[in-house]
């Protein structure tokens, strides 16, 4: 989601609940907001960061925790969508106090809400937290947890990117295409390896020189290029934002070589309409939010005891998922990205329906 952002009322917004949590003593100001429950607990991890203000700390967690509730319903989990932000420094502020404060204000909801990792929140912190409530995912294996969510995003998004090269050449495999890569980070290695792997011609970039020399020793075939200004304007047939949000912009899109857009990156689209931008230049954009959700299927399996097999099943039917948002697109004439938004909603109204069907 993301482009299609909500609005910073709550009361207009369709949330089913916003809650303002404060520990003076630790610091802690906290806002967790629950999208919708419709489909079960809400999801979604914590973001600790210095805003300006606390408008756009909430502005921020409405948008983030509406966005975990499409992709939670896209990614087939019993599973809602919330999110929580912290607003102040993390490097300044954060601490064993604050973060328990934190966790016990997340208990407090009794499972209403399940939080994770997100900017600024680390394992480590999800262990901490854990100290004061049962609702945290994305512990450390030591703890019970699934561990490190980027090999299940790049599993995911790998199966995403073979859907999208079914539906436009015919045959799900990236065998003897040029997939650039833009960000060779924790999801951007796992992706080139599973490209290469595949038989793709990887083509990549990174701002960062310990990732440059990471690619050039373990994978020498693949072609480093200087930024992402030359990777989008080189001949590839697939581009792979796995960097930063907003790669997809009016000066990327209009001259994007690639007939596929697959990537990691979370809100790729830098502003409303630029999917129909792409969409009129016959470029296939797989919705970020359906095509990374393998590291929220990962983090979501600890609530059932981690079993990493059944994860990664999970996430490998991403594929199946984006085959069927790329049909439906087609279907009703509209970019992926709407029907991507279509199909959630819909789960959302018709699982989350059966609720009413008393019980006892
Ligand atoms: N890790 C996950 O499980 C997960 C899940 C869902 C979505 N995502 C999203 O995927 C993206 C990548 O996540 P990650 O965990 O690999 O992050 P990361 O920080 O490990 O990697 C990002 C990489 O991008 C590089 N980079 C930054 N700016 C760049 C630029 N302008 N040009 C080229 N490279 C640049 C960095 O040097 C870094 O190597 C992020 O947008 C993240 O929000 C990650």
């Amino acid at each position: 989601m993301g482009v299609f952002a909500s609005t910073d009322d709550p009361s207009s917004s369709g949330h089913e609940q916003v809650v303002f949590c404060q520990d003076k003593q630790s610091g802690l100001k906290a806002i967790i907001g629950i999208y919708s429950t419709a489909l079960g607990p809400a999801l979604g991890g914590t973001r600790f960061y210095p805003y300006a203000s606390e408008a756009d700390a909430l502005a921020d967690v409405l948008d983030l925790s509406r966005g975990m509730a499409y992709k939670n319903a896209l990614a087939n989990l019993d599973l809602g969508g919330g999110k929580a932000v912290i607003w102040g420094d993390p490097e300044q502020l954060k601490s064993e106090a604050l973060l328990r404060a934190y966790g016990r204000f997340v208990e407090s909801l009794n499972g209403r809400y399940y939080t994770a990792c997100d900017v600024g929140t680390y394992v480590a912190d999800m262990d901490v937290i854990a100290r004061e409530t049962r609702y945290v995912t994305g512990r450390s294996v030591e703890h019970g947890g699934a561990g490190d969510s980027s090999i299940l995003t790049a599993w995911g998004v790998f199966q995403g990117m073979r859907a999208a090269a079914e539906h436009v050449w015919g045959s799900p495999t990236l065998a003897g295409r040029r997939v650039g890569v833009a960000g060779l980070g924790k999801v951007g290695k796992y992706l080139t390896a599973h490209l290469l792997d595949d038989g793709a011609e990887v083509v990549a970039t990174d701002v960062n020189p310990r990732a440059q020399e990471w690619v050039r020793a373990t994978h020498p075939q693949v072609t480093l290029v200087d930024d992402t200004a030359a990777l989008v304007a080189s001949d590839i047939d697939v581009y792979a934002p796995c960097a930063l949000g907003g790669a997809l912009n009016d000066d990327t899109v209009p001259v994007l070589r690639a007939k596929v857009v697959s990537g990691a990156a979370n809100n790729q689209l830098a502003h409303p309409g630029i999917e129909k931008v792409l969409a009129d230049r016959g470029i296939l954009y797989t919705p970020d939010y359906v095509v990374n959700a393998g590291g929220v299927i990962q983090v979501a399996d600890e609530i059932e005891g981690f079993n990493f097999e059944r994860a990664k099943l999970r996430a490998t039917r991403i594929f199946d998922t984006t085959r069927q948002i790329l049909r439906l697109a087609d279907d009703e004439g509209v970019p992926p990205a709407v029907a991507a938004d279509r199909l959630a909603e819909r789960r959302m109204a018709e699982v989350g329906r059966l609720r009413a069907i008393h019980l006892r």
